[in-house]
């Protein structure tokens, strides 16, 4: 018997009793929403004391490195516990071998190290994929019209171990080749970071709601094809559990679903099957949507941003990957 058959009939059960008032309401609510359930993603460029606004992502910009230990500041004010780094490489270092990402001094590891210096509880995390430094845009090596695996990995971990040294606590393989995270996860164990950890992009599908960051970060125009031949098929729901089990079972600490919104049953069933911390990410398309229609008046803007992220909680997640966390913590702090 399922338990939804235990209830008295009608009138002596009346659900509405229970949303009667907001006292009531407010005892009897399941889940709830806290800045510390997000994970702000910032945008870094090279420069000094300058900001870019990003145009499919109204409200976004790309900041440079000399400004990230304010947002780190504003970041800890707000109780937002993590920082995520995606740099906007200068095309001029964009190559086939993507050289520039284990550069000790790259733009994303002086980004690291400006946070960690001067606000040191924030969390960094990043991303490992190969992409803004790719001269095709692709996450792997791109040798015969083929994204090559093995020596892709190769180039992750070289890459992974520059964010590791830089004082990356977190580091966010979103890449999707083989074998990444067990490479990672060794690479760290060997060379004294065993206390970084790994959020893995397990669960990353080919999704058209990426586009807004790739202008955010300049991969849009240099993208050779699209992204299936490593990106989930967006039709897959076992072949996503699949991967989370293997990237659990090659050290990953934590897992992620991404996109997030049009995902969320992949997000259900991840938290439900595995009870592993779960992160979703609200990737720019679904932030672009929103912001989009908030600016036409056709939708609250506030009121959808809220009702979305807690979307993510009530489907089982630990916490969101989302560009609207400054503005969702201060609404949830006022
Ligand atoms: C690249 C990467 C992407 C995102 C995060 N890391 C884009 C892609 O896979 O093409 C997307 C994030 C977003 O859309 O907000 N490895």
């Amino acid at each position: 018997m399922s338990y939804f058959q235990v209830q008295a009939p009608f009138p002596a059960n009346r659900p509405r009793r229970l949303r009667a008032t907001p006292a009531i309401r407010n005892m009897v609510r399941e889940t709830s929403l806290s800045p510390t359930d997000f994970i702000w993603p910032v945008f870094v460029m090279d420069g000094t004391d300058n900001a870019q606004a990003v145009s499919s992502m109204p409200g976004i910009y790309r900041h440079t490195v000399d400004r990230l230990s304010g947002l780190a500041q504003q970041a800890l004010e707000l109780g937002i516990p993590s920082m995520c780094i995606f740099p906007f490489i200068d095309p001029s270092l964009k190559t086939q071998e993507c050289e520039e990402s284990w550069n000790a001094d790259n733009l994303c590891n002086r980004a690291i190290r400006a946070i960690k210096a001067k606000v040191p509880e924030i969390a960094v995390m990043t991303d490992v994929a190969l992409d803004p430094y790719n001269i095709n845009g692709h996450d792997g090596i791109l040798r015969d019209g083929r994204v090559i695996n093995d020596e892709s990995v190769e180039a992750l971990v070289r890459m992974g171990a520059a964010q590791a040294n830089a004082g990356a606590d977190i580091l966010g393989p979103s890449d999707m080749m083989d074998g990444r995270i067990g490479a990672l996860r060794g690479m760290l164990e060997s060379s004294g970071h065993e206390n970084v950890s790994i959020l893995s992009y397990s669960a990353k599908y080919a999704s058209a709601f990426y586009g807004p960051f790739r202008d955010a970060v300049g991969a849009s125009g240099v993208l050779v094809s699209n992204k299936e031949t490593y990106q989930i098929d967006p039709s897959n729901g076992e072949e996503a559990m699949r991967m989370i089990a293997r990237d659990l079972s090659e050290g990953a600490d934590m897992v992620m679903v991404k996109p997030g919104m049009a995902y969320i049953d992949i997000c259900h069933r991840v938290k439900t099957e595995f009870k592993a911390p779960t992160f979703a990410y609200q990737v720019s398309g679904e932030y672009a949507m929103l912001q989009a229609a908030a600016k036409n008046g056709w939708l609250d803007g506030p009121k959808v941003m809220l009702e979305s992220l807690l979307a993510f909680k009530r489907a089982g997640c630990d916490g969101v990957v989302t560009y609207f966390a400054p503005e969702a913590a201060k609404i949830l702090n006022s």
